[in-house]
């Protein structure tokens, strides 16, 4: 790194106080996210409290090409939030507090750094609910969200990130603010430049505060864990329940017998509530307005499908304790961690008709490849969204897995990435999921916008 960037630390210093900056010694034991399990790595860790002191931060960076990273709660897969000992860091957690909550219009106005959970905890204390939701939930933040348009597991029903927020505030790379912060659903008024911030990973901008949208609280959630013999019954019943109740389905997770076996085996806390001995597993949840009567529905819907022969087992969560141990067997990664040492996450997208021969040869693929390597499966399948969790064996071949994860999804017109972004790990597939023109008009938009490339350099493509 140049002196001359290190001389930037002062000047910082003084825009953020003493408190926001963190260099050196102080940066150890600050985690590179969740994923990584390093510690931190940048010339300092800014923590800016307001958009205008992230506006006198970049302003100083632009005009000596420093590169920013921005940071938020560091739980994306693709490694949107990496860092180099000569990055700045510019994270959100001061930037951490609920403005205005509005239960009328149901709008919350929200700092970039604001936890997920926090702001469905605050949604829930005026009947309302944040529709995003996501395994991260404790430590994700808003403005990861934003930057990532992450999806989780309620798009099925309320859309991604994307469809969340009303209006949002960001920063530009020369420290220029733009504030979009509309707070009505309708707002056609030419180029939504909101969306150009949603799923850019921190390459045009920092988002530093948003509007959000709230959503009526279901009255009741039915929570459903089905053993399901074949893939074409998975698709039978996604249409099935959707048809009976509809606007009910809420989440339509699956998870594949490997996956279900692990998470509720010896090296998991929860026990298995159905045999494993079917290939998928659904787990489901649906928002209802009567708990009687859409638990007697319900009921009935199990006993046909289970007559029927669609499935081979069903339960219904009987309290809300069971309620999450059912969704602990969907969102658990501790199993993993325990029974191996590396796993390499995956997350794409592809048509439902395609999954089951999909899986299985990367199965195939991957223990052709490598006899020691290991492949759970699971996903947001209401949505075409699928997860690998691979320990790739001892010889660790990043690329040679990646391939085999990616390359079929060409010709079956899937996405490399479904709802992670693209980070790091992904650039060199995205040319699999999008054409050449568009990845030029991409890259011309990162230059107009970021003529300098100091914005998160690097991520999603290079220039
Ligand atoms: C999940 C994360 C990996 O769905 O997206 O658990
Ligand atoms: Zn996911």
């Amino acid at each position: 790194m140049s002196s001359t960037n290190h001389q930037l630390l002062s000047p910082i210093e003084a825009i953020v106080g003493e408190a926001g900056i963190l260099t050196g010694k102080a940066l150890a034991g600050r985690s590179a996210g969740i994923w990584s399990g390093r510690q931190l790595k940048a010339l300092a860790l800014v923590r800016p409290r307001t958009t205008a002191e992230v506006s006198a931060v970049m302003k100083l960076c632009h005009a000596v090409g420093q590169a920013v990273v921005p940071a938020g709660g560091m739980t994306g897969l693709a490694g949107g939030h990496k860092s180099t000992a000569s990055d700045i860091v510019m994270s959100s957690e001061r930037m951490n507090r609920i403005e205005t909550m509005d239960a009328r219009s149901r709008t919350m106005v929200v700092g970039a750094g604001v936890i997920l959970q926090t702001v469905h905890d605050r949604a829930a204390e005026d009947g309302l609910m944040f529709a995003l939701d996501l395994g991260a939930r404790a430590s994700c933040t808003i403005g990861g969200n934003i930057a990532t348009n992450a999806g989780g597991v309620r798009v099925l029903r309320y859309g991604m990130m994307r469809e969340q927020v009303l209006g949002l505030e960001a920063v530009l790379a020369d420290g220029t603010v733009v504030s979009s912060m509309f707070d009505v659903l309708k707002n056609n008024t030419g180029y939504d430049l909101r969306q150009m911030f949603l799923g850019s990973e921190g390459t045009l901008g920092i988002v530093t505060r948003a509007v959000l949208r709230l959503h009526e609280a279901p009255l009741a959630i039915e929570t459903a864990l089905l053993a399901v013999p074949s893939w074409d019954k998975v698709m039978e019943l996604l249409r099935y329940f959707d048809a009976a109740l509809p606007g009910a389905l809420a989440a339509f997770e699956v998870m594949w017998r490997d996956h279900y076996e692990l998470n509720t085996g010896p090296h998991s806390a929860v026990d298995a509530p159905l045999e494993p001995s079917t290939p998928y597993y659904i787990l489901m949840d649906m928002f209802i307005s009567d708990h009687e009567q859409g638990r007697a529905k319900l009921e009935a819907l199990l006993t046909t499908a289970l007559e029927q022969g669609e499935i081979a087992d069903g339960a219904l969560a009987n309290s809300e304790t069971e309620r999450a141990r059912f969704w602990q067997i969907r969102e658990n990664f501790e199993p993993e961690q325990n029974c191996y040492d590396l796993i390499y996450g995956y997350d794409v997208s592809l048509p439902l008709e395609a999954m089951e021969d999909y899986v299985e040869s990367v199965r195939t693929n991957l223990s052709q490849g490598f006899s020691d390597a290991a492949l759970m499966a699971y996903g947001h399948i209401g949505d075409g969204n699928l997860h690998f969790s691979i320990y790739p064996g001892a010889a660790r071949d990043r690329e040679a897995v990646d391939e085999l994860v990616y390359y079929p999804l060409q010709a079956l017109r899937g996405s490399v990435s479904a709802e992670h972004g693209i980070g790091l790990e992904k650039k060199a597939y995205l040319g699999y999921t999008r054409s050449a023109a568009e990845i030029e008009l991409m890259r011309k938009t990162k230059r107009m916008m970021d003529p300098g490339n100091i914005l998160n350099p690097g991520k999603l493509f290079d220039i």
